[in-house]
């Protein structure tokens, strides 16, 4: 019923050289995969590179961040429309580096986005709890409150371009994944959530992929979980044989 989806986040890794060199590796290993969609993200400079070597394959093209307008006087940022001009079919949003780091709110995310879905992008939208606001049982308020930012006013065919990664921020690059325990109960409530808020049938169709250090040791585990519909992957998708394991354990338990 859900697609499995598994999209490889490369953040500010590779050259130009070596991006080209793992976009053409998985090309190879995983480009006529058919049960699962799968994306890469590499940075911004060399998105026209690896798009060329994706072409005529199965894997989709995606950027790492993108600015809620389309055009203007924002020195150094991105719009969706450009994105789309480089081939782009999906953006991340509301990655936790981005709000931790970088200081992003819900409100900005949300613009980027609306903007994004209007540009007619794909977004991979971003929540998760610190492990403070783990250990202080704050988990799904948190995630409720990131969610409801980030979707309000969205509609429901809007909805159908929306993956949710549910992204612990305490297991990314940690090499501390959740247990598929913990990622399972947090997707389920995601999945409730979403069915209060767009009614049962966005509840089920829409993907809810968990991410923080997926590697082709843990994926099975994970990917099994009945509300677990793919993962985001960091820095096991910089190595092509690790990302390829990771998308083929993806078609074979899911
Ligand atoms: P990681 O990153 O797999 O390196 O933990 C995941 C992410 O940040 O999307």
């Amino acid at each position: 019923m859900r697609k499995p989806f598994v999209a490889g986040n490369w953040k500010m890794n590779t050259t130009a050289a070596s991006a080209e060199c793992l976009a053409e590796a998985l090309v190879q290993k995983i480009g006529h995969q058919e049960k699962v969609e799968v994306a890469v993200c590499p940075p911004f400079p060399y998105l026209f590179r690896v798009g060329a070597k994706l072409a005529g394959s199965r894997i989709a093209l995606g950027a790492q961040n993108c600015h809620p307008d389309n055009r203007g006087a924002f020195t150094g940022e991105v719009s969706p429309m450009m994105l789309v001009d480089a081939g782009c079919k999906w953006v991340i949003v509301g990655h936790s580096e981005r709000r931790h780091l970088l200081g992003e709110k819900d409100d900005f995310i949300h613009r980027k986005l609306v903007g994004a879905l209007l540009a007619n992008l794909h977004v991979i939208l971003c929540v998760g709890e610190t492990l403070d606001q783990r250990r202080s049982n704050q988990t799904e308020i948190v995630v409720e409150t990131q969610l409801a930012g980030s979707l309000e006013s969205i509609s429901s065919d809007q909805l159908a371009r929306v993956v949710i990664a549910y992204e612990p921020v305490w297991a990314i690059g940690t090499g501390q994944n959740a247990t598929p325990d913990q990622a399972e109960k947090v997707h389920q409530f995601i999945r409730g959530w979403l069915d209060g808020q767009f009614g049962e049938t966005c509840a089920t169709t829409t993907r809810i992929v968990y991410g923080g250090s997926v590697n082709s040791g843990n994926a099975a585990g994970l990917l099994q979980q009945p509300n677990v519909d793919g993962a985001l992957v960091g820095g096991a998708s910089l190595n092509a044989d690790e990302f390829a394991a990771i998308v083929n354990i993806a078609a074979s338990v899911k």
